[in-house]
């Protein structure tokens, strides 16, 4: 029997975890914690709001008081921190909320923790602290060398999880995951983002050369593989889960318009994002030692979220409004104004 507090479980990774973790483990119950933020949707829950083994509480991880009511209340023995700030580009225009959530937050969340005798403490992290590698592959001792504000903001809650550890003692795994893709992601991240415009005709604005390097792991592998570093990883030890499947944006971008029998026309390059990253790639031989694979590389992880996004057309364009249009216009408008 365990109570975990899934933080951020309204969002993308998170709500696939509570998903799979429902099933998968009846005898635990799952409380999501989560602000609901622009990111954060109860609709990606709604397969599992009836389960006996299913909880919802809407609060901050920034926040003492409602963290702790909710380990109170819950007799929380676990947590699996998801919640975050998540997207590279908003941390360009404002990173206030990211410092807030990503670094703040997760010192807020290990400090309840440790006075509530939480007895284990995943958090999930992300490739980008380890910034841009061009060449070879990042493995779990290498430096952090974050460039966005996103990544710093990551690589700073990080540091507090590994000085809790060292400080406290606490039993704290962390995961650092490259770029995850799948069913129910927020359409500002580049696959639903473009899937949904080439879908209505809309332009596709590819970030300089379109020449960047990403490593794409499908969404039910990453889950899989926090599943196997809660249960069986090491306290205080870190596990990067690698789609080990890199590919070059622009040739996604083709691969995606000709799985949606669109024209490359649509495709336009647009001013480059500042600081962008060329390259992420992780070496994760440490979790497949215990005993992590993948199930799904690229197409079949593509041509699934392809088809649900064609299928689901009532859960992402009800998202494509007021805020997501206003948060459009400030990101692309001149540079699709500067397109070539
Ligand atoms: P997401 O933006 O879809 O979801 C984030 C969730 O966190 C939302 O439900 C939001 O409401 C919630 N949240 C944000 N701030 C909060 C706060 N202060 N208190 C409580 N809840 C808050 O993000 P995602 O893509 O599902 O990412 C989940 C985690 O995985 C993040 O920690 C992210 O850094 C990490 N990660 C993501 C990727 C990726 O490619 N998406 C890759 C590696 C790691
Ligand atoms: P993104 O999905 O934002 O993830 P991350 O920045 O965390 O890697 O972007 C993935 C890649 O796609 C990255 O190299 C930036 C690029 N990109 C574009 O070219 N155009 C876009 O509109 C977006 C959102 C991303």
């Amino acid at each position: 029997m365990k109570n975990v507090l899934v933080t951020g479980g309204a969002g993308f990774i998170g709500s696939d975890f509570v998903r799979c973790f429902v099933e998968r483990y009846p005898a635990y119950t799952l409380v999501v914690y989560d602000k609901l933020t622009y990111a954060g949707n109860q609709d990606n829950l709604r397969s599992v709001s009836e389960r006996p083994n299913y909880r919802f509480v809407q609060g901050d991880i920034a926040n003492h008081e409602q963290v702790r009511a909710a380990l109170d209340a819950h007799e929380i023995d676990t947590i699996v921190n998801f919640a975050a700030e998540s997207h590279v580009d908003r941390s360009i225009l404002d990173a206030d909320a990211f410092v807030m959530s990503n670094t703040v937050g997760v010192h807020v969340l290990l400090d309840e923790a440790r006075k509530h005798g939480v007895e284990r403490f995943l958090h999930v992290s992300t490739d980008e602290v380890y910034g841009d590698v061009e060449n070879g592959y990042s493995v779990e001792s290498d430096p952090f060398e974050p460039r966005s504000p996103y990544a710093a903001s990551k690589a700073g809650g990080e540091l507090l999880v590994n000085a809790y550890h060292v400080t406290h003692g606490m039993n704290t795994i962390i995961t650092r995951g490259s770029n995850t893709y799948g069913p129910y992601q927020y359409p500002e991240k580049i696959l639903p983002f473009f899937i949904s415009e080439a879908m209505d005709d809309r332009p596709l604005p590819v970030y300089g050369d379109g020449r960047q390097i990403r490593d794409w792991l499908y969404v039910r592998d990453h889950v899989n593989g926090i599943d196997i570093a809660l249960h069986q990883g090491e306290a205080g030890e870190a596990y990067n889960i690698a789609g080990e499947d890199q590919r070059i944006n622009i040739d996604v971008t083709h691969d995606l318009l000709t799985r949606l029998g669109k024209p490359t026309t649509l495709i336009k390059h647009v001013p480059d994002r500042e600081g962008h990253d060329r390259r992420y790639a992780m070496n994760c031989d440490k979790l497949r030692a215990l005993g992590w694979q993948r199930q799904y590389d690229f197409d079949r992880g593509l041509a699934e979220t392809v088809a649900w996004y064609r299928d689901n057309e009532w859960w992402w364009r009800k998202i494509k409004t007021g805020e997501y249009l206003e948060y459009y216009n400030r990101q692309y408008a001149a540079r699709l104004a500067a397109a070539t």
